[in-house]
Order: C-alpha cells, then structure tokens, then sequence
C-alpha cells in the first residue's frame, strides 16, 4: 500500500496545498453533517477546501474557530433539528468569547438552502449560511465574515463548484477509511410530491467521466478499496464520456471497475425508473459492483404512488425486482417506505406491506410523512392523522425488521468476501462488511483491514454478524 501512496505525493497541487497550509496559521474546524451520504461527501470536501487555508479538523465543537452545520431537510424534524442545535452552539460561541476566542457558525446543506437568510432570523449567533451548490465559496466566504454579517451563498452558480474543489490530501484519504464517497450526479428532475430535494439541490446534473475516474484513482492510491457513486437519482448518470457523448452508470461502472486496486462498487440511490438493461446486464457481468441494491419504492398502492408522482406501479416494481434478481439471483435489496401520504387508507397502506412481502427485504428505511412547505404533498386535503401514521409505522417496521433479521440469519454457515474496514469493538477483532452491507465483526490481524476475505459466518447478532476468517488468512502474519 505504501508503494502505491508515494505516487500521490509527487510535486503537484498537494505540496502547494501543504504549502499554503504551513504559511496560513492553524485555525481549528468542526464540521458536523446530518441527512444522506452526500452531505458526508460534502463535508469531506469542505474540509479539504480549508485545509489548504490552514484550518484542522477537531472534534469538539468547543474547540473551533470555525463550526459548519451541514444540514439536511428532507422531514420536518431533521430541520427543526438543526435550530437546536444551533442554540447549542451559540452557548458555545459565548463561552469562547468570553475568553477571549472568537468563533464563526456557518450553516451549510439544505437547509441553508431552503431557509437561506431566514436563518439569522431565528439564530444570530450565525455568522453565514451556504447551500449545496456554492461551498466551494467557503473559504472566501470565511474571509469575508472577518468584517461582514448575515452572509448568504445559495445561488446555483453556473459554473460547477466541482472545478474548484480540492482533492484530499493521502493522511485524509488514509484517516477516512477504506471506502470512500463519490458524489457523481446530483440534484434532481423528478419532482416526487413529497420532496424537497430538486428544491434544496436543483436540476440533476453529471460530472464528467475522466474527473471521477481521476478522483476514483486518487482515493485509490491513498488506501481505499471500496467507492460508493452517489447522486439523488444516481441511475439517472449520463456524464459526459470525453468523446462527444454520454455516459451510462453502467459504463462509468466499467471504468472506475479498471482501476487497479479496486475491490469494491456500489452506487445509491436509485429510481426505479431509471433502471436501465445495461446496468441490470452490469450486475451480472461486473464482479466489482456489489450485489446490493438501494431501490426505494415508498408505497405498495398504486393509487397512492400516482399522487406520489412516482410514475410507476406497484406491479412494475415487482416486475423489475424479478428482472435483477434473474441477471444477479443474490443480489439483496434494500428501499424507502413512506408511510401516511395523503389520502392513505387502511387498503393502500396494506398494499405496502403486501408489496413488502412479495419482494423480501435485506434492510429497509421507512417514515412517516411529513408535509414540506413549497411541495405540492403540502397542500393535499386529507393528511393523515399523526397517530394513524404512528401505528402503520409500526406495523410497517416489524415486517421489515423481521425480514432483516432473517435475511442475516439465513448467512450464517456460509462463507462471504469480508472487506476489511477498521479494528473491532475488542482487541484482537477487525470489522468489516459483506457484500450485502451487513457488519461483520472477527477475530483477526489488523492488517487485514483494507483486505477483502472469505470468512465463514458463525452467528447472527441483531445488528451485526459475527464470523471466523478462513484458515489460511487469518493466520497471515505481517509478510517478511
Ligand atoms: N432520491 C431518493 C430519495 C431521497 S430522500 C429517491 O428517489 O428515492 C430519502 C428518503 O426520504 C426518500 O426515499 C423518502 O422515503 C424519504 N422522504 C423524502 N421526503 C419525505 C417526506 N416529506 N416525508 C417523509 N419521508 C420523506
Ligand atoms: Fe426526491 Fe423523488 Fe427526486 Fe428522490 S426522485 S430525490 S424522492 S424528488
Ligand atoms: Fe437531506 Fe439534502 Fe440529503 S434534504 S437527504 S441532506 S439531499
């Protein structure tokens, strides 16, 4: 591995990152991210933008100058969330101030975008607020609020902040772990009534093939061994393939498959409608693209899925699942259930769970819905009762966790491909995760982290697995 790491540290832009780093003065930051992968990815890339501005990472938020909420605004609760936090914070910024320190709270993520200045409305304490598609306008905006106020970056600027992010350095790359996050579509056209994310995150664009292939590479040489693609519609990826066209996920797939060093492919998340013969094809013939697949369906009643604006049926669901699982008969999947729609009743709500049951899921996420200000859900008659929601939740995740359960029992006495992530709760046990996403917890040498090997399950935990790594690896000791 080591080899492979001092590639990525010839002369280039990483020594003059390190350069500008050693020349500004150390300044702490604390990012906390909330909501989907993306927003993880997002803030990795916030930190590898200050970096180069002199800032290190901290893990208390006592201990910053500068404090970045990434926030998400998917439901309801996730965005009152942020407030409270945010007054939490605040106390934080005085007790800094009262020694003397000074402290900047920026808001970030889709909140940010949805309230924009809205924000300092309901916190002062914050000093600039930043949405989705302008961080890369974070280390100026830093500078700026030095002497300025109520700071607002929310435009969706026309040139792409892609072209002026950073890429992290092999120690972040390293401190990160052995899978990694790479944002490959964003944003989205699809308008599902419930949501807000073409609101917070705009149109649905693709990044070019070459820049994440160059970025897969990068991550690669420093370490990691599993990339996940993310988009909001991440199926739906046509970049542009540097020879005048475009580029399906299954292609991007084949090439990012070709790196050398690369165990492991997996992208999320999906429409249904996006699932094109090519990457169903792509789950049977690319041994590196995961046989799991995150496929959310969020209702089982067709009546309930047109008011959605899904436009598909419940029967076409059940008929693609059959069409993956005929191209990659292991393949697991998991979905989203949205439970009390407007206009749910008793019948649609058990069309749900009869979907649920014909299908069998590996894992599964599921809420109650929550009307979103400016989402055409919103202004539906017929909300459904907070506690009609609460029990068909309920009813909804037994049946899931039960098909969870079985689907990690029905592992053990077999042997699966365990990549490697991190040490174990105990001395003397690594972690790591199956195919299917499942957490695999061992005994074994902690330099098999980063390592994928057959391990034989033994037992089924409730959230996790415990295995025995075959023989020949597990006695592998560091090679002379
Ligand atoms: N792009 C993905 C989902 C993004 S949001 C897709 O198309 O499926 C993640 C999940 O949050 C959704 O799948 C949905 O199940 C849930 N969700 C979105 N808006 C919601 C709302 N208003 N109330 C409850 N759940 C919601
Ligand atoms: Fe939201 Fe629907 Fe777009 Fe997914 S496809 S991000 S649920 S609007
Ligand atoms: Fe939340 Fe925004 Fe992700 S609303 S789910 S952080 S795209």
């Amino acid at each position: 591995m080591s080899g492979l790491n001092d590639l990525h540290e010839g002369p280039g832009v990483l020594t003059e990152a390190a350069h500008r780093a050693e020349s500004a003065p150390r300044r702490r930051l604390f990012i906390q991210s909330f909501g989907c992968q993306m927003n993880v990815y997002d803030a990795q890339r916030m930190a590898d933008l200050l970096a180069p501005e002199g800032y290190a990472e901290t893990s208390q938020a006592e201990d910053a100058d500068v404090i970045v909420l990434n926030t998400c605004h998917i439901r309801e609760r996730a965005a009152e969330k942020i407030f409270s936090e945010l007054g939490k914070l605040r106390a934080v910024k005085s007790e800094r101030a009262a020694s003397g320190r000074d402290t900047k709270i920026v808001v970030a993520g889709c909140v940010a975008q949805a309230e924009g200045g809205e924000i300092f409305r309901r916190q002062k304490a914050v000093d600039a607020v930043v949405g989705p598609q302008s961080y890369h306008r974070l280390p100026e905006l830093l500078r700026r609020a030095e002497t300025e106020r109520g700071l607002v970056e929310t435009e969706f600027p026309a040139q792409d902040k892609f072209d002026f992010l950073v890429p992290p350095t092999p120690e972040q790359v390293r401190k990160r772990g052995v899978s990694a996050f790479v944002t490959v579509q964003e944003g989205c056209d699809k308008f599902c009534s419930f949501c807000v994310v073409p609101y917070t995150r705009g149109a649905e664009s693709s990044r070019p093939v070459a820049e994440i292939v160059a970025e897969v590479k990068t991550l690669v040489s420093a370490g990691v061994r599993e990339v996940t693609l993310l988009g909001q519609n991440v199926n739906a990826y046509h970049g542009a393939n540097g020879a005048g066209g475009a580029a399906s996920l299954a292609e991007l797939c084949a090439r990012i498959a070709a790196t050398p060093g690369l165990a492991r492919i997996r992208y999320t998340t999906s429409h249904p409608n996006d699932m094109s013969a090519d990457l169903i094809a792509a789950h049977r013939d690319e041994a590196a693209l995961m046989p799991f697949l995150h496929l959310p369906v969020q209702a089982g009643s067709d009546r309930i899925l047109a008011a959605m604006n899904r436009k598909h049926k419940s029967a076409d669901y059940v008929a693609l699942v059959a069409e993956i699982r005929a191209a990659r008969p292991d393949i697991a999947l998991s979905s989203d259930f949205i439970v009390g729609f407007p206009g749910e009743t008793e019948a649609d709500f058990e069309a749900t769970l009869d979907l649920v049951e014909r299908v069998g899921f590996a894992s599964a996420f599921s809420f109650k819905y929550s009307p979103r200000l400016g989402t055409p859900g919103s202004d539906l008659e017929n909300q459904v009762e907070e506690s009609v929601k609460s029990t068909r939740l309920s009813r909804l995740q037994a049946l899931l966790e039960a098909q969870r359960q079985a689907f990690n029992h029905a592992l053990v006495g077999s042997v699966v491909e365990v990549l490697f992530e991190k040490p174990g709760r105990h001395p003397g046990q690594i972690a790591g995760k199956t195919p299917y996403m499942q957490a695999v917890h061992a005994e074994g040498s902690a330099d098999l982290i980063g390592e994928t090997c057959p391990v034989e399950i033994v037992a089924a935990g409730s959230n996790s697995l415990f295995g025995r790594v075959a023989p020949s690896r597990a006695a592998r000791e560091v090679p002379i």
